[in-house]
């Protein structure tokens, strides 16, 4: 047995978790990733990405994965199931792997990003690519779930938005408050939910984003802030069931993972909006991609496409001066750039050049860009 040090979220935070004081964690060391300043992106406001990247299976999935996959095996399950546009997929089978589960993943055929598939493949998850979208998906697996002894972690699992919720805490009290605005990339809508569940309970706040208890949750824990962001949601323009009012019954986007044209947070997303005075909007692909990119060359972080619509709906709105010059406004940058080879292989064309393997063609390459 290996000596137990304190690893991951639960065992940071067991005190406000639906976990028992003894329940082992199934984890990978998730969650505590960095609140990074921006340095020449957001002025007259400070912007700050929070890098859910820099989780285990590089996006922030794994934080609901652990509580849900540590449940699951604490009620003796074998198997755990999802839909996903590739992220869940990727998390699911990793922490089924770290707890000795099948996982089933079922993802839209060719539209998942690469490095997401790579990791279901290596983590040994049976994937199935349906001849459907992600919605279609969604509602097979829990027809499945019901059928056969598999546990559903989609974020439909309660589950998942607890692990989720701790992101909020880590940015309260990373600032020592909650933020002005808290920034999210929508598609479901449950991150942006478990956010506003972490900084209600963060500020010892009621909020009807959920109704979850279960006999292990804990009561009234020690309030960490006296105030609550305001919660703003951003989608893509092909994907953007809350800008229309209604589900897109063919969503289509170039940041896959938030390609979702019925969320399954819809009302809960609504009660977020109403509680913290939010709103919505949308991006077109070609923003988001040109924010992808800034943030890569003049910050240094390097977030997937849909991460980027966090960033480019708030560098937006600061211009307009919806949000409000001064703000403290928090991005949360979802995943990984390395989850999405393909885009950036795009660029690389023009980023690169051959040249012969003598030093004179080096130092005239570098002559040439040194003297611009
Ligand atoms: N950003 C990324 C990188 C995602 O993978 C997702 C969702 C979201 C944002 C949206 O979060 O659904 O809670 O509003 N990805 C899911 C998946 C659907 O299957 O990986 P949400």
């Amino acid at each position: 047995m290996s000596k137990s040090i304190p690893l991951g979220l639960i065992d940071r935070y067991r005190d406000r978790l639906p976990v028992a004081d003894d329940t082992p964690a199934v984890t990978l060391g998730e969650g505590n990733t960095p609140l990074i300043p921006l340095q020449r992106l957001g002025h007259p406001c400070q912007v700050y990405v929070k890098f859910e990247g820099l989780n285990p299976t590089g996006s922030f999935k794994d934080r609901g994965m652990t509580m849900a996959v540590t449940r699951a095996a604490e009620l003796g399950a074998k198997a755990v199931i999802c839909a996903s546009t590739g992220n869940t997929s990727a998390a699911a089978a990793a922490y089924a792997a770290r707890a000795g589960m099948q996982a089933f993943v079922l993802i839209p055929e060719g539209k998942i990003a690469r490095g997401k598939l790579a990791q279901a493949v290596m983590h040994g998850a049976k994937i199935l690519q349906i001849r459907g979208n992600f919605d279609d998906g969604m509602s097979l697996v829990k027809a499945v779930a019901e059928q056969l002894p598999v546990t559903l972690v989609n974020s439909v699992n309660p589950y998942r938005l607890q692990g989720q919720k701790t992101a909020a805490f880590e940015i309260v009290e990373a600032l020592g408050q909650a933020p002005d605005v808290h920034c999210l990339p929508v598609g479901n809508a449950g991150n942006i939910t478990a956010h506003w569940i972490g900084y209600s309970e963060a500020a010892g706040q009621a909020t009807a984003a959920t109704s979850f208890r279960d006999e292990r949750s804990k009561h009234a824990p020690a309030a960490m802030t006296d105030r609550r962001p305001v919660m703003v949601g951003y989608q893509a323009t092909g994907s953007a069931p809350f800008m229309r009012g209604a589900p897109v019954a063919q969503p289509d986007t170039v940041a896959t993972a938030i390609r979702i044209g019925n969320p399954q947070s819809w009302d809960a997303a609504h009660v977020v909006q109403r509680e913290s005075a939010g709103w919505f909007d949308e991006l077109t692909d070609e923003e988001i991609l040109a924010t992808q990119a800034r943030l890569a060359r003049e910050e240094g972080v390097f977030c997937e496409p849909a991460s980027a619509a966090s960033l480019a709906g708030a560098l937006r709105d600061i211009e307009s001066g919806r949000i409000a010059a001064g703000s403290t406004v928090v991005c949360t940058l979802t995943g990984h750039g390395l989850k999405d080879p393909d885009i950036a292989a795009e660029h690389v064309a023009g980023a690169s050049q051959t040249i012969d393997a003598t030093l004179g063609a080096v130092e005239q390459a570098l002559g040439a860009s040194l003297d611009a």
